[in-house]
């Protein structure tokens, strides 16, 4: 079965989450886009989906499924978003497609967050595939330079801006045996804007394919 397979496979799963009457926040890329596909296909069961990102946007309005706004529904029951790295805890790496932002306010927002991801991006610590850190842009020297000086390798995605106008730094490097303490620690640092860690609000529940992580 293809990577891409793997994809629609979870996609499809989430739907076992999504239940009538329900406000669903709806995350980014292309695990997410077999997600929208299946939540078009009961469209009339829901009220509506909060978007996290530009892109989603777009997919959610060609499939006739309502955007709703975040300020005007409050916490929401439910989030599905995939993920670029997921270790044993359900703790993620995230912002492969620099939608981190949103995703972590629509993930905080939510009850429950489900995860959704092919067998790929499974790993046992954290940090093969680069860590996406949205800053300010006057400040990506500055947040490189303290990124370095804790052991990390930034490389700027040049050419990337963010739905919120920042900017993207990669951290290369890194094994992430203490999700939370990391993801603390870089939050701290004058100009980042987000860490694309999801340690301290983890997924609820990850989908490998259809099959539920233990
Ligand atoms: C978007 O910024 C990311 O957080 C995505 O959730 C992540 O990159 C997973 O993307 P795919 O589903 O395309 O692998």
């Amino acid at each position: 079965m293809s990577q891409d397979d793997q994809k629609r496979l979870a996609g499809r799963a989430a739907m076992r989450y999504v239940e009538d009457g329900m406000i669903v926040g709806v995350g980014t890329g292309s695990t997410v886009a077999h997600f929208i596909d299946a939540l078009a296909e009961r469209r009339a069961d829901i009220e509506g989906a909060v978007s996290s990102s530009e892109q989603s946007s777009r997919l959610l309005k060609e499939r006739g499924i309502p955007l709703l706004d975040l300020n005007a529904v409050g916490d929401i029951p439910l989030y599905v978003d995939g993920a670029d790295e997921c270790d044993g805890q359900k703790c993620l790496i995230k912002g492969g497609g620099a939608a981190l932002t949103r995703e972590k306010i629509v993930a905080a927002a939510a009850r429950r967050f489900v995860c959704i991801i092919d067998p790929a991006k499974r790993v046992d610590v954290l940090g093969r595939f680069p860590l996406p850190v949205e800053v300010i842009p006057m400040a990506r020297s500055y947040v490189a330079r303290e990124i370095v000086r804790r052991g990390g390798q930034p490389v700027w995605r040049d050419g990337v801006v963010t739905d919120n106008g920042n900017w993207i730094l990669d951290v290369h490097g890194l094994r992430i045996t203490a999700p939370v303490e990391l993801e603390r620690e870089l939050n701290q640092i004058a100009g980042v804007v987000t860490v694309g860690l999801f340690a301290q609000r983890r997924a609820d529940v990850v989908l490998v394919g259809a099959e539920e992580m233990r």
